[in-house]
């Protein structure tokens, strides 16, 4: 270790404890979390389609968004020259369809051709609107900024279009599964949004620090009964399935199947894995 470094980590104070140090390359997976996007992009005669979890609102008055496209991809060509991209974000039954856009590139592939997505006409730029998705937003490019090795587009945005069922003025937590959006993690993991916690404030005559307080003992006090309510109901799935009954998973949250799926048997023995 080079001698300055020694001296910065013996002066940097440790963190408390329990907490662990990471790589500095980490940051882009704390930061994860968004709805993931596809983005669609058409281009002299060409169509693409890629999954992006690197955007961000950026202004809101103009309203600007950005993505962060790696130098290498063909996406990234396409929008340089076409001035223009549409994000795409794909509901729960798309999962595996935005791990396989992402798995190889327009350069080489017609990905709507392999994929058979149903597309649509946007309202304000040339790029497709991918059917199967909870919201879209058209962009035009304002600005380009080479950053490291991927590439800032700053777009403004042109048109916005909401499933009302998934999009009301936030999105909506509670609406079906398969309208629900996907939110990366990194690698080949995905969330879905499961509930709205509202957080309240303290009124004006009361002390910040000791309502503040009171309420993550509430908040701890509800996570604590979740979790016990959950590994009963599980107790009670392990039991049925021993006996050869059929196992209705989703009261425990458990990859949750899409509404109107029949419920899945599992033959006596066989544990859900990610249990
Ligand atoms: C969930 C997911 C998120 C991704 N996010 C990004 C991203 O933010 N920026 C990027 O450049 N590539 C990202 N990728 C990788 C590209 O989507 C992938 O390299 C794609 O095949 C490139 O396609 P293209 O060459 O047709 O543009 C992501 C891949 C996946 C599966």
């Amino acid at each position: 270790m080079p001698e300055a470094r020694r001296i910065l980590d013996a002066v940097i104070p440790e963190p408390p404890e329990g907490i662990e140090r990471r790589p500095v390359t980490v940051a882009a997976r704390v930061l994860q979390g968004g709805p993931v996007a596809l983005v669609t992009t058409a281009d002299r005669g060409r169509a693409n389609v890629l999954p992006v979890a690197w955007h961000s609102p950026l202004s809101a008055r103009p309203p600007l968004v950005g993505i962060a496209l790696e130098q290498s991809r063909y996406t990234t060509e396409m929008v340089s020259h076409s001035e223009q991209f549409a994000l795409n974000f794909p509901a729960r039954p798309l999962l595996h369809h935005v791990q396989y856009l992402g798995s190889m590139s327009g350069e080489d592939i017609d990905k709507f051709e392999a994929t058979q997505l149903e597309t649509f006409p946007a309202a304000h730029v040339d790029a497709p609107l991918i059917q199967g998705c909870a919201a879209w937003v058209e962009c035009e490019v304002q600005q380009v900024l080479p950053l490291g090795d991927h590439v800032l587009f700053v777009g403004l945005v042109v048109a916005v279009h909401v499933d009302p069922q998934a999009f009301d003025e936030r999105w909506i937590p509670e609406a079906s599964a398969e309208a629900r959006p996907l939110h990366f993690l990194g690698a080949n993991d995905y969330s879905t949004l499961e509930g709205v916690l509202e957080a309240r404030l303290p009124g004006r005559s009361e002390a910040p620090e000791r309502v503040l307080a009171e309420r993550v003992a509430e908040e701890l006090e509800q996570t604590r009964e979740a979790r016990e309510r959950r590994e009963e109901l599980l107790e009670e799935v392990y039991r049925d399935i021993e006996e050869g009954k059929v196992v209705d998973l989703s009261q425990l949250a458990l990859g949750r199947a899409p509404d109107g799926a029949p419920p899945l048997i599992l033959p006596p023995t066989e544990r859900p894995r990610d249990v």
